[in-house]
């Protein structure tokens, strides 16, 4: 049985859960704790504890921890990328990339806490010396989704300790086992007792206590708008700091110059890959009429050709969908879009394969209407819509004419169309020639309008929601 770490200590519980497995729900991953909230208590008042000794650490300390917890991520990859794809269902080679994407996170931000650095600045009155530093936070609650069950993990946990604050992580409850194992590492990498704890468990223990508890001082989440939402406004209201990544809708600008090749495989890649399960995937495929019969009869054919199965076979393309709920989600929204006038070209069946999953075929709308709840409401599943765009002026209204605004991109060999494309866009990623989704993990991440709130994710930018600035006057 696999149990939370709280206060340097492996603590049980009489609430387990089972860990299924999405490609053959025979399988038990495991068996994990769920948290209660005297057990949530308990690892927010060791993190409380820790953290006026860890806020001072040197960086060199923060540097050995995380640069350990790094290289054991990526010497393991092969093994933890068959239990990520074994809990969650993408294939083995993303989930082998995902592990590789948390250790070098790791890699990354170990490297950043000997990077920190402040400013001198000469005050405007004589004989006065102005400094600016950054500081950390305090305790920081930490909620990740089921989707990228150890690259987001790794992207909060990573800058919040490098930066000097203590940590309680809240992993999603459908996936907790890549991040058991990611905090077993943790465990080991020589941290202070208190300064990580992981509490396995559910949202509406684990999340209500990081809101009530005046000892988190700030809240990061990854996940769902109407989480997100009451996070904030929870939260909000006790005067925490708040970082927050939802949805998105993101579209895929195909002009008639594009190379077909590439804006095909953009699409592809985008839209299906990882089972559509990304807040950054192409779900609005917007095609210039030029090639827009050419386009969506290709799509259509090799979207059909997509190999959908059992997320460890060396054969498979597409894994199963994370869970029943979101099958379900799936398959409503086909119905919807039938009923709105969408032309389905291929997929939204579910499917059988030797072992009992939720298997599901990627499917493609075409003619559809930016007003249609399928190409308005982020579905995430494996679920094109393709909307056909007059010219590129269409395009770029079409491509902003959403709530959302985290990813976009554009295929086109024009420099001009492309610079302004760059430019107009609203959202906080811009794709040239390049998929919506999978990026770089040393750059910002994140969104615009109604996917985002608050600083940015990733790269150095991470410092701004994980320190606090403090600037100190001195008279010499
Ligand atoms: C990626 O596309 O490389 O939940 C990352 C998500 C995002 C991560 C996407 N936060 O899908």
């Amino acid at each position: 049985m696999h149990k939370n770490w709280i206060a340097g200590q492996w603590l049980g519980s009489d609430n387990v859960q089972q860990n299924l497995n999405p490609s053959d729900l025979s399988d038990v991953v495991g068996e994990y704790v769920r948290a209660s909230a005297h057990d949530v208590e308990q690892a927010i008042a060791s993190a409380h504890a820790a953290w006026p000794t860890w806020s001072l650490s040197t960086p060199q300390q923060r540097f050995d921890a995380l640069d350990m917890v790094g290289s054991e991520l990526l010497a393991r990859k092969a093994e933890l990328g068959e239990l990520l794809a074994r809990e969650e269902g993408k294939t083995l080679p993303e989930a082998i990339a995902e592990v590789g994407r948390a250790g070098q996170i790791f890699k990354f931000f170990a490297g950043e806490a000997l990077r920190l650095e402040g400013e001198a600045v000469a005050s405007v009155r004589p004989g006065i010396q102005v400094e600016v530093s950054r500081e950390p936070i305090g305790v920081v609650g930490i909620i990740t989704p089921w989707n990228f069950p150890i690259a987001i993990p790794a992207w909060k946990i990573a800058p919040a300790l490098a930066y000097g604050n203590c940590v309680v992580f809240k992993p999603a409850d459908l996936v907790p086992g890549s991040a058991w194992a990611l905090s077993e590492i943790l465990s080991r990498s020589g941290l202070p007792e208190g300064v990580f704890n992981l509490v396995m468990g559910r949202g509406s223990v684990v999340g209500a206590a990081f809101i009530e508890d005046p000892r988190v001082e700030a809240i990061t989440f990854t996940g769902s708008v109407p989480t997100g939402r009451q996070v904030l406004e929870q939260a909000a209201a006790r005067r925490k700091k708040v970082q927050l990544e939802m949805g998105g809708k993101n579209p895929l600008v195909v002009l008639d110059d594009a190379n077909l090749e590439t804006a095909l495989d953009c699409t592809i890649q985008g839209a299906f890959y990882s089972t559509g399960q990304r807040c950054t995937a192409s779900s609005r495929i917007i095609v210039q009429r030029g090639i827009y019969d050419q386009f969506t009869s290709e799509l259509a054919r090799r979207t059909q050709n997509l190999r959908v199965g059992h997320a460890l076979r060396a054969d498979t393309q597409i894994g199963p969908v994370s869970e029943a709920p979101q099958l379900e989600q799936n398959l409503s929204y086909i119905d919807i879009g039938k009923q709105e006038g969408a032309r389905l070209l291929c997929g939204g069946e579910r499917l059988e394969r030797d072992t009992e999953g939720f298997y599901f075929s990627p499917a493609v709308f075409a003619d559809v209407d930016s007003r249609m709840r399928v190409a308005q409401e982020e579905i995430f599943g494996p679920v094109a819509t393709v909307i056909p765009a007059d010219d590129y002026e269409h395009a770029l209204a079409l491509a902003n004419d959403t709530e959302f605004g985290l990813s976009s991109g554009i295929c086109t060999q024009s420099l001009k169309h492309a610079t302004h494309f760059k430019r107009s866009v609203q959202a906080g990623m811009v794709m040239v020639n390049v998929p919506t989704a999978g990026v770089d993990y040393h750059v910002p991440f994140g969104g615009r309008k109604g996917s985002s709130y608050g600083p940015r994710e990733q790269g150095r930018y991470a410092r701004e929601f994980f320190t606090v600035v403090k600037t100190a006057y001195t008279a010499a």
